[in-house]
């Protein structure tokens, strides 16, 4: 089947209660690790790209390996979603090539870096709900500003987050608000923050409800019960995987991420999009590792890609069935881009 817009894999997801995964991609690999989690599960998937994989590998490689990922899989439904849109021109581009849904981040202004004000993030996103909506495309706002309530920062470490010291109204969503930004833009999906971040280094210990908040989540949830959530920065960080890294020579000092068991929580009450990245990135750089340890005199690329392909292919397999994704991608109606179209014109 085509790409389909996440909307309509969302609103299955809210039907049947489980949530999507969202992996992001910079490669070949990388897509074809998630394509066989997905088909080895029957999942449909949420296959997203951040403003800085899509100049890694350039938005025609991006564009011609996801055509591929369909052609292969011709039964599981795939969402091809811009992650972290800086600005309208951004998430603009992104339709160009293809893109089934787009995440226009307003929580901070066009550097990714600066925490911007609600009336700026209303107006940004609502620009790209009308823009993108005309398309069938679907449209991931933000509200609130992703980073850890142990040290009040943002992530750099991936290129994208506040920069500062933020306070803690600044770092978890306000629900009241979370219903007016709603009303007012438009959106498909909300992204909140509720104390995670990207990258490894999310708690310095077993997270508590002092620095995940996922009372927030059931706040919202109660007052927007239509409105898929999304979850950012919510890779577990597994222990075994942290294990693997450091014991071929990696230097990942202890560190905590978001255990799968709150994410199953956040399920239960309107998640529905749980953006994991760095689980992926351990599991690959390990297996790398792993390789050209035991294996110094090795030079043929394939024989470190492919174990890094295939422990990513655990990880997302791993995600998927804790996720209650497994088994449902053959019942996700497959919605033309134009026929949603028609639907936003006609609601
Ligand atoms: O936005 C966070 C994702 O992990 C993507 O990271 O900007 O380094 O591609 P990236
Ligand atoms: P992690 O860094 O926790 O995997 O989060 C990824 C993410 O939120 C991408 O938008
Ligand atoms: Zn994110």
């Amino acid at each position: 089947m085509p790409l389909v817009p996440m909307r309509v894999l969302l609103d299955h997801a809210a039907e049947n209660d489980y949530g999507v995964a969202a992996f992001n991609v910079n490669n070949m690999e990388q897509i074809q690790a998630i394509m066989t989690a997905a088909s080895r599960t029957e999942s449909p998937v949420i296959i997203q790209a951040s403003r800085g994989a899509r100049s890694y590998s350039d938005d025609a490689y991006l564009r011609h390996l996801m055509l591929a990922a369909v052609e292969l899989n011709p039964l599981i439904p795939i969402v091809m979603h811009q992650d972290h849109g800086n600005s309208p021109a951004t998430c603009a581009s992104a339709i160009e090539h293809n893109f089934t849904s787009v995440m226009m981040d307003g929580s901070l202004l066009e550097d990714a870096a600066t925490p911007s004000d609600y009336e700026y993030n209303v107006r940004v996103t609502r620009e790209v709900v009308e823009l993108a909506h005309p398309h069938g495309v679907s449209v991931e706002g933000e509200l609130g500003v992703l980073g850890s309530l142990e040290t009040g920062q943002g992530e750099k470490e991936d290129g994208h987050g506040a920069e500062g010291v933020l306070s803690r109204d600044e770092l978890v969503t306000d629900p009241e608000q979370a219903e007016d930004f709603v009303k007012q833009t438009g959106v498909d999906a909300l992204a909140v923050a509720i104390g995670t971040s990207h990258g490894a280094y999310k708690f310095s210990r077993k997270p508590d409800a002092g620095v995940l908040v996922m009372d927030c989540i059931r706040d919202i949830h109660r007052r927007l019960p239509d409105t898929h959530i999304v979850m950012h920065g919510s890779s577990s960080v597994p222990q075994d995987l942290q294990d693997l890294f450091n014991s071929y020579g990696g230097q990942m000092r202890q560190t905590w991420g978001v255990p799968v068991e709150e994410i199953q929580e956040g399920i239960r009450h309107g998640v529905r999009k749980i953006n994991v990245d760095t689980d992926n990135r351990i599991a690959m750089s390990a297996a790398v590792r792993q390789i050209l340890m035991q294996h110094p005199d090795e030079f043929d690329p394939r024989k470190y890609l492919a174990p890094a392909r295939d422990a990513m292919t655990d990880v997302c397999i791993a995600r998927m069935t804790a996720f209650g994704m497994a088994g449902h991608a053959g019942a996700v109606p497959n919605t033309s881009m134009q026929a949603m179209a028609n639907r936003y014109t006609s609601s």
